[in-house]
C-alpha cells in the first residue's frame, strides 16, 4: 500500500490525475490518498500529487498513536533516516518539529541514524483533519477504468465525515515542481488564453501521456498541453487553425523538448510535429493517436476560424473519436451532451473555478 500525499484545492480532481501513476487510489483525507500499487516514474510526472510513499502505517492524527504505530512497525530498512513531517493545511495545529523530533527518536531507538542533509530513507509524516468529502456518485475509477470504492477514514467513517489522519509511509518518488519555470508568459511564444503549465500537465497525464505514447492537440494553440505531454514521454502532435499559433507552438515545443540535458521527469522527452489544420478535418488516419486534449476556444478569448462554436466543439468531438479512444476536454463550459452525441462515454467530469467570471470544465471522454 502507498500513500500519496496531494496538493491543490481540488483533493477529487488530484487524486484522478493519480490514476494516471497509481491503481487503487481511494481518497483517505483531505490532502491525502492511498493506492495499491505506483509507478514511480510517472509519479514524478504528476502535476496535483507531490509525493508517494511506501505506506507503514496510519492511525489517528495524534503524535503518541503515531509514535506507538512506528515502534510497533516492521522497518525492513538500513541506513540513515530523516523524518519530515507535514500538517496538511494546517488542519490539526500538530507541531511537526515535535514529531520529526519524536519519531527521529523512535528510529534511533531502532538502531538508526539520523542524516537530515543526504538520508538513504525518508520517512514521511502527513497529519490532516476534516471532513472526507468524496461525494456518494462520485466516480473515481483506476487506469483501467474500473470503478473505484469512495474512501474509508482511518476508522472506517463513510463519505462526508469528519476524519482524522496520521499515515506514515517511506518516500518513494516526489513529482518534479518546475512548473514555474514554465509560465505561459515566460516562454518563447506567449498568447493570451495558454493554458497553465500544472493543469496542462494534469490533462496530459490524465489522457495517458506517457513513453511510448501519442498524444494529439487538435486546438494546440501555443502548445501548453503538448510541452507537457512531451515533457512526461509522449509522442506529441498539434494543429491549429491560425498559422502563427502553429508557428508559436513550434518555436514552444523546439525549446523545452529539443535540449541535451536530462529531462526533470527522469524519462526521455518526447518527439514533437505541429502544423496549421482543422479540428474538424483532422489529417490523421482512424485511431492514429493514443489520446487527445483539447481546450476549446472560449469564444471571447480565442479566435474562432471558419466554425460557430458549437459546430467546432461538436466537429472535434466527432474527429477526436475517429482518431483516438481516449480524450479530455477542457472549456468554458460543460460540452458533454456533444460529446456523447459523437459517441464518446463520459469517464469523469470536473469543474475547476478559476476565477469569479470563468469556471473550466474538464471532461474526461472514453
Ligand atoms: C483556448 S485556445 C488553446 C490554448 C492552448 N491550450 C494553450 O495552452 O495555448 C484554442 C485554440 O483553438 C484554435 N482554433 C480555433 N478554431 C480552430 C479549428 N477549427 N481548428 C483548430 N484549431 C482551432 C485557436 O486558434 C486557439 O489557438
Amino acid at each position: 500500500m502507498h500513500l500519496l500525499e496531494l496538493g491543490g484545492r481540488d483533493d477529487a480532481f488530484a487524486a484522478y490525475e493519480a490514476t494516471s501513476a497509481a491503481t487503487g487510489v481511494r481518497r483517505i483525507a483531505p490532502g491525502l490518498a492511498v493506492a495499491n500499487a505506483v509507478v514511480p516514474e510517472r509519479a514524478r510526472g504528476l502535476a496535483y500529487t507531490h509525493r508517494a510513499s511506501e505506506l507503514v502505517g496510519r492511525t489517528d492524527a495524534d503524535l503518541e498513536a503515531a509514535r506507538t504505530l512506528l515502534e510497533a512497525a516492521p522497518i525492513d530498512r538500513e541506513g540513515s533516516v530523516a523524518v519530515r513531517a507535514a500538517d496538511v493545511r494546517g488542519s490539526t495545529g500538530i507541531s511537526t518539529s515535535e514529531a520529526e523530533r519524536t519519531l527521529g527518536g523512535v528510529l534511533v531507538d531502532r538502531g538508526f541514524s539520523v542524516d537530515l542533509e543526504e538520508p538513504d530513507h525518508v520517512l514521511r509524516v502527513a497529519f490532516s483533519e476534516g471532513v472526507l468529502d468524496v461525494g456518494a456518485d462520485e466516480e473515481v475509477t483506476d487506469g483501467r477504468g474500473d470503478l473505484l470504492e469512495p474512501a474509508e477514514g482511518a476508522g472506517g467513517e463513510s463519505a462526508g465525515e469528519r476524519v482524522s489522519v496520521c499515515a506514515l509511509g517511506w518516500l518513494e518518488a516526489e513529482s518534479v515542481r518546475d512548473f514555474g519555470t514554465r509560465a505561459p508568459t515566460d516562454k518563447p511564444f506567449f498568447q493570451p488564453g495558454s493554458m497553465d503549465p500544472m493543469l496542462a500537465r494534469a490533462v496530459a497525464n490524465l489522457a495517458c501521456a506517457r513513453p511510448g505514447r501519442t498524444l494529439l492537440d487538435p486546438m494546440c494553440g501555443t502548445g501548453g498541453v503538448l510541452v507537457e505531454a512531451g515533457l512526461v514521454g509522449a509522442d506529441v502532435v498539434g494543429t491549429d487553425a491560425q498559422e502563427k499559433m502553429a508557428l508559436g507552438a513550434r518555436e514552444n515545443l523546439a525549446h523545452y523538448l529539443e535540449r541535451d540535458d536530462p529531462s526533470p521527469t527522469g524519462v526521455p522527452r518526447g518527439s514533437w510535429a505541429v502544423g496549421r489544420g482543422d479540428a474538424t478535418r483532422l489529417p490523421l488516419k482512424d485511431g492514429a493517436v493514443d489520446g487527445v486534449v483539447f481546450d476549446a476556444p472560449y469564444g471571447r478569448q480565442s479566435k474562432i476560424e471558419t466554425h460557430r462554436l458549437e459546430d467546432l466543439v461538436a466537429g472535434a468531438l466527432a474527429e477526436t473519436r475517429r482518431v483516438a479512444d481516449r480524450a479530455v476536454v477542457v472549456a468554458d463550459r460543460s460540452w458533454a451532451a456533444p460529446a456523447m452525441e459523437a459517441g464518446w462515454e463520459l469517464e469523469a467530469t470536473f469543474e475547476r473555478r478559476v476565477h469569479r467570471s470563468l469556471t473550466r470544465y474538464v471532461l474526461v471522454l472514453e
